[in-house]
C-alpha cells in the first residue's frame, strides 16, 4: 500500500431496500473496529440513499450512489442529477460501471460530462474502467483503459485530477468469481496511473486507483497489500456485513 489513504467501497448494485439497508448498516457499524486512516463507502440503491446518510451521519463511513445525470435538472425522466444527490448529505458516485456501459448504452461521451458535473457539485466521482474478456485475449487492455480513461477525464481540470477515485474493474472479474492476480491487478492499475500522469504528474500520484471484481474475504489482504492497488470496489461479497468488515480491515 501507498502513502494514499485506502478506499474501500461497498456497490451493491440494485439490491437491498430500506429495511434491508438499515439492518445491514447496523451490523457493519456494530462489528467494524477501527477505521482510522482508511476511506469506506457504502454504495446503495437511489431508494436506501437516504436511510444510509442518516444511519452513517455520526460515523466516517460516506454513502454514495451509483449513477447520475449528467445535466442539473431538465425533462430526463426517471433520472436524478448531483444536486439531488449532495442535496440527501450523498458524498460521492460511481461513473461508468460496466454493467452501467453494457446493459445501459453509457457512453464516454457522457461520461466526460458526468464527471465534471459531479466534481462541480462537490460529488467524489468513483470512475469504473475495464476490459471485457475478449479485449483481454486480444491484447488490447491498456487500449481499453487509455481510450475510457482518456475520454472521461477529458474534460477535467489538472487541478481537480487528483480527488478523483478510479476503479480498476475487468469485466471478466465482475461477479464471475474469477479474480485478476495481484499481478495483473498491478499492471492494469499502474498503466492507468501512468495514462493519467500524462495529463498531470502531481494528479497520477494523488488519485486512488482501486481493484474491482471478485473481492472476497480470502483474496483481499494478497491484493490490498500491494504498492498499487489503492483499494477495492467490492460488488457481491459486500453485502454480507461480515464479509464486507473483513475486506476492510485487509486494507493495511
Ligand atoms: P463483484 O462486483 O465484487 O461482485 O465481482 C464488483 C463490481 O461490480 O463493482
Amino acid at each position: 500500500m501507498s502513502e494514499r489513504t485506502p478506499y474501500l467501497a461497498a456497490n451493491w448494485k440494485m439490491q437491498k431496500t430500506v429495511v434491508e439497508t438499515k439492518d445491514f448498516l447496523d451490523r457493519f457499524m456494530g462489528g467494524i473496529g477501527d477505521l482510522t486512516g482508511k476511506d469506506i463507502a457504502i454504495c446503495p440503491p437511489f431508494t436506501s440513499l437516504a436511510a444510509a446518510v442518516e444511519r452513517c451521519r455520526r460515523s466516517p463511513v460516506k454513502v454514495a450512489a451509483q449513477n447520475m445525470h449528467e445535466a442539473d435538472t431538465g425533462a430526463y425522466t426517471g433520472e436524478i442529477s448531483a444536486s439531488m444527490l449532495t442535496s440527501l448529505g450523498v458524498e460521492a458516485v460511481v461513473l461508468g460501471h460496466s454493467e452501467r456501459r453494457a446493459l445501459f448504452a453509457e457512453s464516454d461521451e457522457a461520461l466526460s460530462l458526468k464527471v465534471v458535473s459531479a466534481l462541480d457539485a462537490g460529488l467524489q466521482p468513483i470512475l469504473c474502467v475495464g476490459e471485457t474478456d475478449a479485449e483481454r485475449e486480444e491484447g488490447s487492455t491498456e487500449d481499453v483503459l487509455r481510450r475510457q480513461l482518456e475520454a472521461d477525464l477529458a474534460q477535467v481540470e489538472a487541478s481537480r485530477l487528483g480527488t478523483i477515485v478510479i476503479a480498476y474493474e475487468p469485466v471478466w472479474a465482475i461477479g464471475t468469481g474469477e479474480t485478476a492476480s495481484p499481478e495483473q491487478a498491478e499492471k492494469a492499475i499502474g498503466f492507468a496511473r501512468s495514462v493519467v500522469a500524462e495529463l498531470d504528474a502531481a494528479a497520477a500520484a494523488q488519485v486512488r486507483i482501486l481493484y474491482g471484481g471478485s473481492v472476497k474475504p480470502d483474496n483481499a489482504e494478497e491484493l490490498l497489500r500491494s504498492e498499487e492497488i489503492d483499494g477495492a470496489l467490492v460488488g457481491g461479497a459486500s453485502l454480507d456485513p461480515a464479509d464486507f468488515t473483513a475486506i476492510c480491515e485487509a486494507a493495511p
